[in-house]
């Protein structure tokens, strides 16, 4: 499983100790930065990087860290195709995976530890698409992203 991985500041050091846990586990991971924590960067143009990655089929999922995780994934979830669920909790990681197929896992570093974070992101690699009843749930999300018009963001 090839795994992408993005930060701002914010959410470096979680993104770090998860990329090393991550390449111990023997996952493909590619890191989009941010590449260290010393100035502010915008968590746009990270969460951007790494759902274009996704969207264009180069990654199978991706993990992205800010503060909150929620800035992150608003910003993922404008690409079309782009799935991103914020979860905290293992719970939500798996009904992210079986319900909504999400392709992208957004965490909050300010918000979870290392540890419960470890177990999101193990539960969020494992769990498949249940596919059934939440397919047809899916493909609604997939008609609206086809009517939006006008703010499309180029791949
Ligand atoms: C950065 O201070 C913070 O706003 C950002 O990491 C994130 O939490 C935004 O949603």
């Amino acid at each position: 499983m090839r795994i992408v991985l993005a930060s701002d500041h914010a959410g470096f050091l979680l993104k770090e100790l998860l990329r090393k846990h991550l390449q111990k586990k023997g996952f493909q991971v590619e890191d989009c930065g941010a590449f260290d924590d010393k100035e502010a960067v915008d968590y746009p143009d990270f969460a951007l990087k790494a759902a274009r990655a996704v969207q264009e089929g180069r990654f199978d999922c991706g993990i992205i860290v800010c503060g909150t995780g929620i800035g992150t994934a608003i910003a993922a979830n404008k690409l079309k195709g782009i799935r991103a669920a914020l979860c905290h909790d293992t719970f939500s990681a798996a009904c992210a995976r079986a319900h909504n197929d999400a392709n992208i896992l957004a965490l909050g570093a300010r918000v979870i530890g290392e540890g419960l974070a470890r177990e999101v992101v193990e539960v969020f690699l494992t769990v498949p698409f249940e596919g059934g009843r939440h397919s047809k749930r899916l493909e609604k999300i997939k008609k609206m992203e086809e009517e939006r018009n006008g703010t499309k963001i180029s791949p």
